[in-house]
Protein backbone atom coordinates (compact mmCIF):
# COMPACT_ATOMS: atom_id res chain seq x y z
CA UNK A 1 0.00 0.00 0.00
CA UNK A 2 1.46 3.25 -1.03
CA UNK A 3 -0.31 5.07 1.35
CA UNK A 4 -1.85 7.93 -0.54
CA UNK A 5 1.86 9.04 -1.80
CA UNK A 6 2.07 8.37 -6.16
CA UNK A 7 4.93 5.74 -5.55
CA UNK A 8 6.39 3.21 -2.91
CA UNK A 9 9.81 4.89 -3.76
CA UNK A 10 8.81 8.30 -2.47
CA UNK A 11 7.28 6.67 0.30
CA UNK A 12 9.88 5.14 1.34
CA UNK A 13 11.89 8.44 1.25
CA UNK A 14 9.92 10.22 3.27
CA UNK A 15 10.71 6.94 6.09
CA UNK A 16 13.78 7.28 6.46
CA UNK A 17 14.13 9.12 9.51
CA UNK A 18 11.39 7.01 10.68
CA UNK A 19 14.29 3.96 9.15
CA UNK A 20 16.89 5.54 11.25
CA UNK A 21 15.04 6.25 14.15
CA UNK A 22 13.55 2.47 14.23
CA UNK A 23 17.61 0.85 13.90
CA UNK A 24 18.69 2.94 16.27
CA UNK A 25 16.23 2.03 18.93
CA UNK A 26 17.27 0.10 21.76
CA UNK A 27 21.13 0.57 20.88
CA UNK A 28 21.76 3.87 21.99
CA UNK A 29 21.71 4.26 26.07
CA UNK A 30 22.90 7.63 27.05
CA UNK A 31 25.12 8.23 24.49
CA UNK A 32 26.49 4.34 24.67
CA UNK A 33 26.21 2.26 22.32
CA UNK A 34 25.23 -1.25 22.77
CA UNK A 35 24.23 -3.71 20.21
CA UNK A 36 22.80 -6.88 21.76
CA UNK A 37 23.76 -8.99 18.63
CA UNK A 38 27.49 -8.21 18.88
CA UNK A 39 27.64 -9.00 23.26
CA UNK A 40 25.72 -11.91 22.03
CA UNK A 41 29.41 -12.74 19.26
CA UNK A 42 31.31 -11.85 23.07
CA UNK A 43 34.20 -9.61 23.52
CA UNK A 44 36.89 -11.97 22.63
CA UNK A 45 35.65 -12.47 19.38
CA UNK A 46 35.45 -8.42 19.00
CA UNK A 47 38.70 -8.20 19.98
CA UNK A 48 40.56 -10.66 18.21
CA UNK A 49 39.78 -9.20 14.98
CA UNK A 50 42.67 -7.10 13.35
CA UNK A 51 40.89 -6.54 9.74
CA UNK A 52 37.50 -6.11 8.31
CA UNK A 53 36.09 -6.63 4.87
CA UNK A 54 32.94 -5.51 4.28
CA UNK A 55 31.31 -6.92 0.89
CA UNK A 56 28.23 -5.91 -0.84
CA UNK A 57 26.35 -4.81 -4.81
CA UNK A 58 25.20 -1.24 -5.61
CA UNK A 59 24.08 0.60 -3.00
CA UNK A 60 24.70 -1.17 -0.12
CA UNK A 61 28.50 -1.20 -0.75
CA UNK A 62 27.82 2.57 -0.99
CA UNK A 63 26.82 2.14 2.17
CA UNK A 64 29.69 0.14 3.37
CA UNK A 65 32.56 2.48 1.82
CA UNK A 66 30.66 5.62 3.96
CA UNK A 67 31.64 3.17 6.61
CA UNK A 68 34.87 2.68 6.24
CA UNK A 69 35.41 5.77 7.38
CA UNK A 70 34.14 5.97 10.55
CA UNK A 71 34.86 2.14 11.68
CA UNK A 72 38.62 3.27 11.02
CA UNK A 73 38.60 6.24 12.77
CA UNK A 74 36.82 5.34 16.04
CA UNK A 75 37.64 1.89 15.99
CA UNK A 76 41.36 1.67 14.52
CA UNK A 77 40.98 -1.66 12.87
CA UNK A 78 41.86 -1.52 8.97
CA UNK A 79 38.65 -2.08 6.83
CA UNK A 80 37.99 -2.68 2.96
CA UNK A 81 35.19 -2.67 0.81
CA UNK A 82 34.68 -4.95 -1.75
CA UNK A 83 32.01 -6.05 -4.14
CA UNK A 84 30.76 -9.51 -3.36
CA UNK A 85 30.83 -10.44 -7.31
CA UNK A 86 34.62 -9.59 -7.29
CA UNK A 87 35.54 -11.17 -3.40
CA UNK A 88 35.06 -14.66 -3.90
CA UNK A 89 36.68 -14.86 -7.69
CA UNK A 90 40.01 -13.39 -6.35
CA UNK A 91 40.77 -15.91 -3.42
CA UNK A 92 41.13 -13.23 -0.70
CA UNK A 93 43.50 -13.05 2.08
CA UNK A 94 41.49 -13.55 5.22
CA UNK A 95 41.28 -15.94 7.82
CA UNK A 96 39.81 -16.20 11.83
CA UNK A 97 41.42 -12.71 12.42
CA UNK A 98 39.50 -10.97 9.48
CA UNK A 99 35.73 -9.97 10.12
CA UNK A 100 33.46 -9.88 6.91
CA UNK A 101 30.46 -7.79 7.02
CA UNK A 102 28.35 -8.37 4.24
CA UNK A 103 25.63 -5.85 3.79
CA UNK A 104 22.29 -6.19 2.09
CA UNK A 105 18.77 -5.19 2.49
CA UNK A 106 16.70 -8.19 0.55
CA UNK A 107 19.56 -10.56 1.90
CA UNK A 108 19.41 -12.97 -0.82
CA UNK A 109 21.53 -10.78 -3.30
CA UNK A 110 23.28 -14.59 -4.75
CA UNK A 111 26.81 -13.21 -4.99
CA UNK A 112 26.69 -11.78 -1.21
CA UNK A 113 25.16 -14.84 0.03
CA UNK A 114 28.18 -16.99 -2.02
CA UNK A 115 30.73 -14.22 -1.07
CA UNK A 116 29.69 -15.03 2.66
CA UNK A 117 30.07 -18.88 2.42
CA UNK A 118 33.19 -18.32 1.15
CA UNK A 119 34.59 -16.74 3.95
CA UNK A 120 32.95 -18.84 6.59
CA UNK A 121 35.15 -21.38 4.62
CA UNK A 122 38.14 -19.89 4.95
CA UNK A 123 37.83 -19.50 8.87
CA UNK A 124 36.38 -16.23 9.11
CA UNK A 125 33.97 -14.45 11.08
CA UNK A 126 31.02 -12.85 9.46
CA UNK A 127 28.29 -10.46 10.71
CA UNK A 128 25.57 -9.66 8.47
CA UNK A 129 24.03 -6.28 8.16
CA UNK A 130 20.26 -6.95 6.42
CA UNK A 131 16.84 -5.35 6.84
CA UNK A 132 14.96 -8.68 5.91
CA UNK A 133 14.41 -10.61 9.30
CA UNK A 134 15.32 -14.41 8.84
CA UNK A 135 16.64 -14.01 5.18
CA UNK A 136 19.51 -16.46 3.75
CA UNK A 137 22.37 -14.19 3.92
CA UNK A 138 21.37 -13.62 8.12
CA UNK A 139 21.00 -17.21 8.73
CA UNK A 140 24.36 -18.39 7.09
CA UNK A 141 26.39 -15.54 9.20
CA UNK A 142 27.67 -15.56 12.94
CA UNK A 143 25.49 -12.90 13.80
CA UNK A 144 22.84 -10.24 12.14
CA UNK A 145 22.88 -6.68 12.86
CA UNK A 146 19.52 -6.03 11.61
CA UNK A 147 18.19 -2.70 10.26
CA UNK A 148 14.70 -2.05 10.75
CA UNK A 149 13.98 0.21 7.72
CA UNK A 150 10.50 -1.53 7.15
CA UNK A 151 9.70 -3.56 3.70
CA UNK A 152 11.25 -1.95 0.32
CA UNK A 153 9.40 -2.06 -2.25
CA UNK A 154 10.71 0.30 -4.70
CA UNK A 155 13.70 -0.72 -6.66
CA UNK A 156 16.15 1.86 -5.95
CA UNK A 157 16.94 1.63 -2.42
CA UNK A 158 16.94 4.99 -0.45
CA UNK A 159 15.50 4.58 3.34
CA UNK A 160 17.78 0.53 3.71
CA UNK A 161 20.74 2.62 2.58
CA UNK A 162 20.47 5.17 5.34
CA UNK A 163 19.50 2.32 7.55
CA UNK A 164 22.51 0.76 6.93
CA UNK A 165 25.03 3.28 7.29
CA UNK A 166 23.09 3.71 10.60
CA UNK A 167 23.76 0.09 11.50
CA UNK A 168 27.04 -0.21 10.47
CA UNK A 169 27.81 2.93 12.66
CA UNK A 170 26.61 1.58 15.52
CA UNK A 171 28.83 -1.58 14.75
CA UNK A 172 31.75 1.06 14.89
CA UNK A 173 30.83 2.83 17.65
CA UNK A 174 30.30 -0.17 19.51
CA UNK A 175 33.73 -1.79 18.21
CA UNK A 176 35.22 1.13 19.80
CA UNK A 177 34.21 0.91 23.09
CA UNK A 178 35.49 -2.46 23.32
CA UNK A 179 38.29 -1.98 21.70
CA UNK A 180 39.05 1.08 23.78
CA UNK A 181 40.29 2.97 20.93
CA UNK A 182 38.23 6.48 20.97
CA UNK A 183 37.93 8.66 24.06
CA UNK A 184 34.49 8.45 25.76
CA UNK A 185 33.51 11.88 24.49
CA UNK A 186 34.12 10.93 21.09
CA UNK A 187 31.91 8.07 21.69
CA UNK A 188 29.21 9.94 23.06
CA UNK A 189 29.23 13.02 20.77
CA UNK A 190 28.92 10.76 17.92
CA UNK A 191 25.91 8.99 19.66
CA UNK A 192 24.68 12.29 20.17
CA UNK A 193 24.69 12.94 16.44
CA UNK A 194 23.38 9.52 15.38
CA UNK A 195 20.66 10.12 17.72
CA UNK A 196 19.92 13.53 15.93
CA UNK A 197 20.07 11.82 12.67
CA UNK A 198 16.49 11.07 12.33
CA UNK A 199 15.13 15.02 12.71
CA UNK A 200 17.77 16.81 10.58
CA UNK A 201 16.59 14.15 7.76
CA UNK A 202 12.73 15.53 8.19
CA UNK A 203 14.42 19.11 7.64
CA UNK A 204 16.45 17.81 4.33
CA UNK A 205 12.84 16.45 2.97
CA UNK A 206 11.23 19.60 3.31
CA UNK A 207 13.36 21.01 -0.07
CA UNK A 208 11.21 18.39 -1.72
CA UNK A 209 9.54 20.38 -4.21
CA UNK A 210 12.50 22.55 -4.74
CA UNK A 211 14.04 19.48 -5.90
CA UNK A 212 11.22 18.69 -8.01
CA UNK A 213 11.65 21.76 -9.66
CA UNK A 214 15.17 21.11 -10.60
CA UNK A 215 14.22 17.65 -11.95
CA UNK A 216 11.52 19.12 -13.79
CA UNK A 217 14.03 22.00 -15.31
CA UNK A 218 16.99 19.23 -16.33
CA UNK A 219 14.23 16.31 -17.57
CA UNK A 220 16.12 16.69 -21.06
CA UNK A 221 19.67 16.35 -19.77
CA UNK A 222 21.31 13.65 -21.24
CA UNK A 223 24.71 13.24 -18.87
CA UNK A 224 25.09 14.23 -14.97
CA UNK A 225 28.32 14.44 -13.20
CA UNK A 226 28.44 13.93 -9.71
CA UNK A 227 31.58 14.81 -7.30
CA UNK A 228 32.32 14.10 -3.53
CA UNK A 229 35.44 13.72 -1.20
CA UNK A 230 35.87 11.69 1.85
CA UNK A 231 32.36 10.46 3.03
CA UNK A 232 31.24 12.59 0.29
CA UNK A 233 32.63 9.81 -2.59
CA UNK A 234 30.42 7.08 -1.72
CA UNK A 235 27.33 9.75 -1.43
CA UNK A 236 28.54 10.65 -5.29
CA UNK A 237 28.76 7.41 -6.86
CA UNK A 238 25.58 6.86 -5.38
CA UNK A 239 23.70 9.80 -6.79
CA UNK A 240 24.96 8.31 -10.22
CA UNK A 241 23.60 4.96 -9.43
CA UNK A 242 19.89 6.56 -8.55
CA UNK A 243 20.01 8.37 -11.73
CA UNK A 244 21.12 5.67 -13.86
CA UNK A 245 18.67 3.09 -12.64
CA UNK A 246 16.01 5.28 -12.69
CA UNK A 247 15.99 8.64 -15.17
CA UNK A 248 18.22 6.03 -17.52
CA UNK A 249 20.92 9.33 -17.96
CA UNK A 250 24.39 8.49 -17.95
CA UNK A 251 25.69 9.60 -14.85
CA UNK A 252 29.29 9.40 -13.44
CA UNK A 253 30.39 9.84 -9.75
CA UNK A 254 34.23 10.90 -9.20
CA UNK A 255 36.16 11.64 -5.78
CA UNK A 256 36.57 15.13 -6.34
CA UNK A 257 40.38 14.88 -5.58
CA UNK A 258 40.42 12.79 -8.95
CA UNK A 259 39.39 15.96 -11.29
CA UNK A 260 42.74 17.03 -12.56
CA UNK A 261 43.41 13.26 -13.05
CA UNK A 262 41.34 12.79 -15.88
CA UNK A 263 37.56 14.03 -15.26
CA UNK A 264 37.85 17.28 -15.77
CA UNK A 265 38.46 16.67 -19.25
CA UNK A 266 34.66 15.67 -19.43
CA UNK A 267 33.39 19.41 -18.04
CA UNK A 268 32.28 21.39 -20.95
CA UNK A 269 29.56 24.42 -20.98
CA UNK A 270 26.35 23.48 -19.83
CA UNK A 271 27.56 19.98 -18.22
CA UNK A 272 25.66 20.02 -14.70
CA UNK A 273 27.65 18.73 -11.73
CA UNK A 274 26.51 17.66 -8.19
CA UNK A 275 29.06 18.62 -5.66
CA UNK A 276 28.76 17.14 -1.89
CA UNK A 277 30.50 19.63 -0.46
CA UNK A 278 31.73 19.11 3.46
CA UNK A 279 31.01 21.32 5.70
CA UNK A 280 33.23 24.50 6.29
CA UNK A 281 33.38 24.32 10.24
CA UNK A 282 34.69 20.48 10.52
CA UNK A 283 36.49 19.03 7.89
CA UNK A 284 40.01 20.46 7.93
CA UNK A 285 40.90 21.35 4.53
CA UNK A 286 38.38 19.66 2.03
CA UNK A 287 36.08 22.58 2.58
CA UNK A 288 38.52 25.00 0.71
CA UNK A 289 39.75 21.83 -1.73
CA UNK A 290 36.17 20.89 -2.43
CA UNK A 291 35.18 24.72 -3.32
CA UNK A 292 38.12 25.22 -5.28
CA UNK A 293 37.05 22.18 -7.62
CA UNK A 294 33.84 24.26 -7.73
CA UNK A 295 35.47 27.09 -8.94
CA UNK A 296 37.88 24.92 -11.59
CA UNK A 297 34.46 23.35 -13.07
CA UNK A 298 32.21 26.79 -13.27
CA UNK A 299 35.64 28.22 -15.17
CA UNK A 300 34.94 25.56 -17.74
CA UNK A 301 30.95 26.16 -17.80
CA UNK A 302 29.78 23.18 -15.56
CA UNK A 303 26.38 23.78 -14.03
CA UNK A 304 27.15 23.17 -10.58
CA UNK A 305 24.01 22.02 -7.91
CA UNK A 306 26.35 22.51 -4.48
CA UNK A 307 25.10 20.21 -1.44
CA UNK A 308 26.26 21.89 1.24
CA UNK A 309 25.86 22.82 4.79
CA UNK A 310 23.22 25.06 6.04
CA UNK A 311 25.26 28.53 6.41
CA UNK A 312 28.24 27.16 3.90
CA UNK A 313 28.42 30.92 2.03
CA UNK A 314 31.59 29.89 0.23
CA UNK A 315 29.69 27.84 -1.95
CA UNK A 316 27.44 30.84 -3.01
CA UNK A 317 29.40 32.62 -5.70
CA UNK A 318 30.08 29.56 -7.68
CA UNK A 319 27.37 27.45 -7.26
CA UNK A 320 23.94 28.15 -10.04
CA UNK A 321 22.18 25.93 -7.30
CA UNK A 322 22.26 25.15 -3.31
CA UNK A 323 20.79 22.38 -1.78
CA UNK A 324 21.12 22.46 1.88
CA UNK A 325 21.89 20.41 4.61
CA UNK A 326 21.52 20.62 8.83
CA UNK A 327 25.03 20.82 10.55
CA UNK A 328 25.74 17.97 11.50
CA UNK A 329 29.39 16.18 12.32
CA UNK A 330 31.91 15.42 9.00
CA UNK A 331 30.85 11.90 9.03
CA UNK A 332 27.03 12.40 9.17
CA UNK A 333 26.72 14.52 6.48
CA UNK A 334 26.77 11.72 3.94
CA UNK A 335 23.40 10.54 5.71
CA UNK A 336 21.57 13.81 5.06
CA UNK A 337 23.59 14.68 1.61
CA UNK A 338 22.13 11.64 -0.08
CA UNK A 339 18.54 12.28 -0.03
CA UNK A 340 18.38 15.19 -2.22
CA UNK A 341 20.54 13.23 -4.60
CA UNK A 342 17.74 10.24 -3.96
CA UNK A 343 14.70 13.05 -4.74
CA UNK A 344 16.28 14.28 -8.18
CA UNK A 345 16.45 10.80 -9.51
CA UNK A 346 13.21 9.96 -8.32
CA UNK A 347 11.50 13.17 -9.78
CA UNK A 348 13.53 13.49 -12.99
CA UNK A 349 12.11 9.29 -13.46
CA UNK A 350 8.77 11.02 -13.18
CA UNK A 351 9.18 13.80 -14.96
CA UNK A 352 10.32 11.80 -18.04
CA UNK A 353 7.15 9.35 -17.41
CA UNK A 354 9.07 6.68 -16.60
CA UNK A 355 8.28 4.03 -14.17
CA UNK A 356 9.90 4.84 -10.23
CA UNK A 357 9.63 1.91 -8.61
CA UNK A 358 10.07 -0.67 -11.28
CA UNK A 359 13.05 0.99 -13.67
CA UNK A 360 13.34 -1.54 -16.90
CA UNK A 361 15.42 -4.72 -16.45
CA UNK A 362 16.11 -4.19 -13.39
CA UNK A 363 14.80 -6.84 -10.57
CA UNK A 364 14.46 -5.74 -6.71
CA UNK A 365 16.84 -8.24 -5.51
CA UNK A 366 19.41 -10.18 -7.38
CA UNK A 367 19.08 -13.42 -6.59
CA UNK A 368 21.16 -15.26 -9.29
CA UNK A 369 25.36 -14.61 -9.96
O1 LIG B 1 19.33 -6.56 -1.41
P1 LIG B 1 20.73 -6.01 -1.53
O2 LIG B 1 20.96 -4.88 -0.59
O3 LIG B 1 21.78 -7.07 -1.42
O4 LIG B 1 20.81 -5.41 -3.00
C1 LIG B 1 22.01 -4.88 -3.47
C2 LIG B 1 21.81 -4.14 -4.77
O5 LIG B 1 21.26 -5.00 -5.74
C3 LIG B 1 20.90 -2.93 -4.61
O6 LIG B 1 21.35 -2.04 -3.63
C4 LIG B 1 20.79 -2.16 -5.94
O7 LIG B 1 22.01 -1.59 -6.27
C5 LIG B 1 19.67 -1.12 -5.86
N1 LIG B 1 18.73 -1.30 -6.94
C6 LIG B 1 20.18 0.29 -5.90
O8 LIG B 1 19.17 1.22 -5.77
Amino acid sequence: DKGGWSSFMQKEVSEQPTAVADTLRGRLHDGRVVVGELEELGDDVLRSIRRITVIACGTAAYAGMVAKYAIEKWARVPVEVELSHEFRYREPVIGPDTLVISVSQSGETMDTLMAVKYAREAGARTISVCNTQGATIPRESDAAIYTHAGPEVAVASTKAFVAQIAALYLFGLHLARVLGTASAEELETAAYELEHVPAKLATVLEQGERIAQLAHWMADTRSVLFLGRHVGYPIALEGALKLKELAYIHAEGFAAGELKHGPIALIEPGQPVFVVVPSPRNSGSLHPKVVSNIQEIRARGARVIAIAEAGDAAVLPFADEVLRIPLAGPLFEPLLAVVPLQIFAMELSAAKGLDVDQPRNLAKSVTVE
